[in-house]
């Protein structure tokens, strides 16, 4: 099975500080790749790097039978990158609606916001309320939401349960687990267990560098792990 994406020898930094370092990554066309790493090891920029908002430095990414590494944001988002970022991932005063409708401008026929509905049907009744009255939780799933409506073949999804109350992670995790049976997904998350629930593979970056990687049961049980995780 070709692999979706993959990462080969990958530089990135901003400015002239460099963050990523020989990075080679290799995601399958269905199911979850969790990246994990203490904070600062770099999960965002790998994500940003990935749908080109910072450039690579050198190497190269391969998606879908193209190389995209030198290809513009927009561009990588129409071959099928969806993208969740840590933060400011919803238009604020915009209304759940008017988000939604800035996401399906991939989606012209607008049969996929029914599809965000019934994924999410907690923001059938939020539609016409801004987007930052959303609670924590409500405001990711609008963003994954969002993103599910490019028809990604590939969602990046950096820190989906950030700042989200306990009983709808559980909700959002099982939307993911049924997401990833038909796409693939690359989660970065603190939750442990929703990383591995999500995910059937598992890199850790440690210094922008792949210290660990293979499948998630396996890394699980790896004592160097929680050593990569600790502050
Ligand atoms: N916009 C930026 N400009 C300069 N340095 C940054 C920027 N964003 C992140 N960094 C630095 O890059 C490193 C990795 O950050 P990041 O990728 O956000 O880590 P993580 O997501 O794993 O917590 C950190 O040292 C951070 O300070
Ligand atoms: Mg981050």
């Amino acid at each position: 099975m070709p692999e979706i994406l993959n990462i080969k020898h990958l530089d990135a930094g901003y400015g002239r500080s460099q963050v990523l370092y020989n990075v080679n990554m290799a995601i399958p066309p269905r199911g979850g790749v969790a990246v994990l790493g203490r904070n600062g090891a770099g999960k965002s920029t790998l994500m940003k790097a990935i749908v080109g908002e910072l450039p690579a430095w050198k190497g190269c990414l391969h998606f879908n039978g193209q190389d995209i590494d030198r290809r513009r944001t927009e561009v990588r988002v129409r071959a099928g990158i969806g993208y969740v970022p840590q933060e400011h991932s919803v238009f604020a005063r915009l209304s759940v609606r008017d988000n939604l409708a800035v996401g399906s401008l991939l989606d012209p026929d607008g049969s996929a916001a029914e599809r965000v509905m019934k994924m999410f049907p907690k923001l059938g009744q939020r539609l016409d309320q801004p987007a930052g009255t959303l609670s924590g939780g409500e405001r990711k799933m609008l963003a994954i939401g969002r993103a599910i409506l490019g028809n990604p073949k590939l969602l990046l999804l950096d820190e989906p349960t950030e700042g989200v109350w306990i009983g709808v992670i559980e909700e959002i995790s099982e939307r993911l687990v049924e997401l990833a049976r038909e796409i693939a997904i690359i989660i970065v998350e603190q939750h442990l267990d929703l990383a591995m629930r999500v995910a059937e593979q598992a890199y850790v970056l440690d210094r922008g560098r792949v210290a660990l990687s293979g499948p998630s049961q396996q890394l699980r049980n790896d004592p160097r792990l929680l050593t990569y995780l600790a502050p």
